[in-house]
Formats: C-alpha cells, sequence, structure tokens
C-alpha cells in the first residue's frame, strides 16, 4: 500500500512551528586491536552515541543557476519542469504521454515506512523532509552560447517534437547569461559556440558571476540560489604547490591571472564567497585543494563530481552484487558511442581524460573490501572507452563486459548493452542534487560530545549516490556502491524525524 504522507508521534521528536527536532540514537562500533597475552586481536564493542537534529520546515523559494544552461542536460531539465508545472502532454507514436519525474530519488521513488495489517506500507522519498517542490523552482544560468532555451531544446534532439512546440513558448524568452570561456580548458571543437562569454580577468570574471547572482535573486524573488555546473567537461587543471593549493594561494593566483585556475573554478569561488552552494555534474577537478580549503572556512556547500546517471550506476551496483556474493570480477571493459556536444567535446584526448579518471575509481571501495577474493593492491583490469559517433546523438549506447571467476577457476562473462537518451537520466539527477542540497543547507545536529548544533561538513558527502566520483572531505572514506550510498542518505533523513535506518530484519513476522 501507499500512503501520500506521515507524521512521526515518539517522545524522540518534536514537531514545532519553525523545525523538526529529533533525538536519534546513533548505534556504531568502536574497533580495539588489543594485545591479549601476547597475541592481537580485533575487538569490536558496540556502542551508542545520542544525536539531535533540528531541520528547518521553512521551505523556501529556490532558484537554480544553471552553467551550460543551454545544453542539452540544461534545456532538458528546464523544459521537463515545465512540462509537469502545467500539466503538459504530448503524442507519440505509441500513446499520449504525460509528462513525469521518472529516474528522480526525490520526485519518483519510495521508501518504507513499516507495515500495516500484513502488508508493506511505502511513501513518496520526498515525504520524508519537508522539499522544495520542483515546480517552483525559477531556473536561469550561464552559456557560452547565446542560443534562448526554445532553440536549445531544439538544437538538444531530445523531446518529441509534440512536446517541444508546446514548450516553446514558455521557454523562448529564456536567454543564458554571458559565460566564462576559456579555450585552454573544454576541446578546440567548442569554439564555434562561443558567441556569449564574459570579457575581463579572472579576478573581474569572479566578480561578474557574483554580480549575476545577485541581480538573479533580486529579480526572481527567490530566497536561496543553488549553482550547478552542467557546462562542458574541462581537462584537469595541474595542482601546483604556491598556485591552488590553499586559498591564500588561489586568491594571490587569482590576483595575478594565473592562466591555471579553469572557468569552473572561477564559478565555484563566487559561489562559496556569496554562500551559494555550487554542485559540478562534470569530472573535471574543479575543487583544487585551494578551493575546499576556501569552502571549509567559508562554510559553503561544495558537491560533486561528474552526475552517476548510466553505466557507472550499473557498475556500482552489479560489481557491489558480485563481490558481495563472494564472485572476483576481474575485467571490467567499458564502451560509450555518444553523438551529442559532450560527445564531441570528449573526443578531445584531454577532457576525455577527465572522464576516464572520474570513472575509473568507481569499483574501489567494493574490491578493496573483500580480501578473501583479492590480494592486497590486486584489482581487476578496468577499462573505460569512450567513442564520437554523431549519428547516436543523445541516445548514447554504453557497453560492458563484466568477467568473473566463479567457483572452482570457473569463469563467468556478463555483457550488457544500454540504449536511451543521456540528458533524460542526467536531468531528474541534476533535479535531485539541487533540491537535496537545498534540504541539506537547513539541517543542523550535534552529537552528545559537542555543544553546539552545526551544519554538515561542506563537502556535501550526502549526495554521493547521485554522482560518480563522490568528492569527499580530506581523510574520509569513498563510498561507491550505490545501495550503502542511497541506504546512507535515506537513513539520515529518517533519523532527522526520529525513525530508525531502515534494516530490513522484518522481524515481525520471522
Ligand atoms: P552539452 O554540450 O549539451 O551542454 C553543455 C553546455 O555548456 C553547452 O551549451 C555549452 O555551450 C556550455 N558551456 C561550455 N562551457 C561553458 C562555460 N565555461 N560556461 C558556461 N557555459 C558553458 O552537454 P550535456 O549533454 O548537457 O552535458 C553537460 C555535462 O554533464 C558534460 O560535462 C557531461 O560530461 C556531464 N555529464 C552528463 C551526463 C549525462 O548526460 N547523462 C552524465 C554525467 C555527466
Amino acid at each position: 500500500m501507499f500512503i501520500e504522507s506521515f507524521k512521526v508521534e515518539s517522545p524522540n521528536v518534536k514537531y514545532t512551528e519553525t523545525e523538526i527536532q529529533s533525538v536519534y540514537n546513533y548505534e556504531t562500533t568502536e574497533l580495539v586491536h588489543e594485545n591479549k597475552n601476547g597475541t592481537y586481536q580485533w575487538v569490536v564493542k558496540p556502542k551508542t552515541v545520542k544525536y539531535e537534529f533540528k531541520t528547518n520546515t521553512h521551505v523556501p523559494k529556490l532558484g537554480v543557476m544553471l552553467v551550460g544552461w543551454g545544453g542539452n542536460n540544461g534545456s532538458t531539465l528546464t523544459g521537463g519542469v515545465i512540462a509537469n508545472r502545467e500539466g503538459i502532454s504530448w503524442a507519440t507514436k505509441d500513446k499520449i504521454q504525460q509528462a513525469n519525474y521518472f529516474g528522480s530519488l526525490t520526485q519518483a521513488s519510495a521508501i518504507r515506512v513499516g507495515s500495516f495489517q500484513g502488508e508493506e506500507i511505502y511513501a513518496p522519498f520526498k515525504s520524508l523532509l519537508p522539499m522544495v517542490n520542483p515546480e517552483d523552482v525559477v531556473f536561469g544560468g550561464w552559456d557560452i552560447s547565446n542560443m534562448n532555451l526554445a532553440d536549445a531544446m531544439g538544437r538538444a534532439k531530445v523531446f518529441d517534437i509534440d512536446l517541444q512546440k508546446q514548450l516553446r513558448p514558455y521557454m523562448e524568452s529564456m536567454v543564458p547569461l554571458p559565460g566564462i570561456y576559456d579555450p585552454d580548458f573544454i576541446a578546440a571543437n567548442q569554439g564555434d559556440r562561443a558567441n556569449n562569454v564574459i570579457k575581463g580577468t579572472k579576478k573581474e570574471q569572479v566578480q561578474q558571476i557574483i554580480k549575476d547572482i545577485k541581480e538573479f535573486k533580486e529579480s526572481t524573488k527567490v530566497d536561496k540560489v543553488v549553482v550547478l555546473w552542467t557546462a562542458n567537461t574541462e581537462r584537469y587543471s595541474n595542482i601546483v604547490v604556491g598556485l591552488n593549493d590553499t586559498m591564500e594561494n588561489l586568491f594571490a593566483s587569482l590576483d595575478r591571472n594565473e592562466a591555471e585556475i579553469s572557468p569552473s573554478t572561477l564559478y565555484a569561488i563566487a559561489c562559496v564567497l556569496e554562500n551559494v552552494p555550487f554542485i559540478n555534474g562534470s569530472p573535471q577537478n574543479t575543487f583544487v585543494p585551494g578551493l575546499i580549503d576556501l569552502a571549509i572556512k567559508r562554510n559553503s556547500l561544495i558537491g560533486g563530481d561528474d552526475f552517476k546517471s548510466g553505466q557507472t550506476k550499473m557498475k556500482s551496483v552489479l560489481v557491489d552484487f558480485l563481490v558481495g556474493a563472494g564472485i572476483k570480477p576481474t575485467s571490467i571493459v567499458s564502451y560509450n558511442h555518444l553523438g551529442n556536444n559532450d560527445g564531441m567535446n570528449l573526443s578531445a584526448p584531454q577532457t576525455f581524460r577527465s572522464k576516464e579518471i572520474s570513472k575509473s575509481n568507481v569499483v574501489d571501495d567494493m574490491v578493496n573490501s573483500n580480501a578473501i577474493l583479492y590480494e592486497p593492491g590486486e584489482h581487476p583490469d578496468h577499462v573505460v572507452v569512450i567513442k564520437y559517433v554523431p549519428y547516436v546523438g543523445d541516445s548514447k549506447r554504453a557497453m560492458d563486459e563484466y568477467t568473473s571467476e566463479i567457483f572452482m577457476g570457473g569463469k563467468n562473462t556478463i555483457v550488457l548493452h544500454n540504449t536511451c537518451e543521456d540528458s533524460l537520466l542526467a536531468a531528474p539527477i541534476i533535479l535531485d542534487l539541487v533540491l537535496l542540497a537545498e534540504l541539506s543547507t537547513r539541517i543542523q545536529f550535534k552529537s552528545e560530545n559537542e555543544d553546539k548544533f552545526h551544519s554538515f561538513h561542506p563537502v556535501a558527502t550526502i549526495l554521493s549516490y547521485l554522482t560518480k566520483a563522490p568528492l569527499v572531505p580530506p581523510g574520509t572514506p569513498v563510498v561507491n556502491a550505490l545501495s550503502k550510498q542511497r541506504a546512507m542518505l535515506e537513513n539520515i533523513m529518517r533519523a532527522c524525524v526520529g525513525l530508525a535506518p531502515e534494516n530490513n530484519m522484518i522481524l515481525e513476522y520471522k
């Protein structure tokens, strides 16, 4: 059975006019390596830490500014939300299609809240905590191409033509602000598109972005803004001591107009200075150490990197399943045929390299979790190939071959072939990222060992379900396995309303 909403009644939860306050017992373990009579042994001690959470229930009017607004993802997301808001339906060759949010964790997935008379009861994921309704979001942003969003939607060739016709009137007047363009960071083949660029030094460009955010906020009357990079993949920036390794050095480099500061880092600097959350949906290392340092010092949310939409999402499910089943993946080979502008940009070696790096570490935590299968330092062969095939357009082909060792030296090969519009996978993920980033800025918590409430660490690991190469604070483990990432997010949200983590034990029926 499905219920639309619920309220938790518990001595541990209080709903005030402005907040949900909860007390939560975090059950965890403490590990000790003890010397008992000359031999070392591991001892695991269960421990309970009391946490308090408070969630501000005032849902703000949210503005979302996309870097690369006129791209396939930007135009698809904007059109998709308008279609939902306006209740648009359109004729396809199969049927009359209604707008929906399929593929969005927050809008189209469910959580289990319990059982009632022998039946499992589910509710929408978004019913856990008060969240911004996507239809109330005001979109804006920048693009180095000055094409309006209606024409950009046509250029993207993602939506059915009947839907495009209905969306045009809403999108014609949406024109991206000029963007920061540096041909050294994206593929040379993007040069023809760049007719809408901010002039001046890097410092002046940062100031312009700050001005744009302020003006957007004023003109749209939104309470909060989130900025998300869905522009083209850049090459990696060189990390150089004295250039971008600390906040001070990054600022000094900005003053010197250093060539090695990428456009995405410039947007991110502007956002952190404005205390606006900045999320990076592409693989490049926007968050150079100096920028992470800045975000931590200013306590301003940053999150990334690279949307986890298709092939990598499957990988973080399949390898988790294989290794969890005691099967040993020994070779993982992934091919992509991509025909959209993203594919053209990735056909240059330096931008492809960014994608290759971001796609390559995704199985590490799963491989490292099982020393019965893998020797220390042993790793499956993992190869990623991306080829630009213009004819397939946005309809990406992802082909994967997983070879594993099974019982008694046997070999097992699984082959996957996935075809679908890339932007229809990415758009709902962008929506989740901005809605969850906004929500996370309304949550404060403290453990029993802390005096004061504080927000989450500015490096937002809470978003890791949605990203291929989750950005984590220095010294924090990276979790790639999809089910663990989803459970982390859901369970933290449950803690905010005083609910225990979903443990799947269903002891009531055992
Ligand atoms: P796209 O090429 O259609 O759109 C990117 C837009 O960014 C273009 O309109 C371009 O003019 C603009 N742009 C480039 N540099 C800019 C800058 N410095 N400032 C402002 N605008 C700039 O690409 P698409 O398909 O929308 O993908 C966007 C990004 O998302 C790519 O980096 C891609 O790798 C990443 N991504 C996409 C996924 C998906 O579609 N499933 C999955 C994971 C990541």
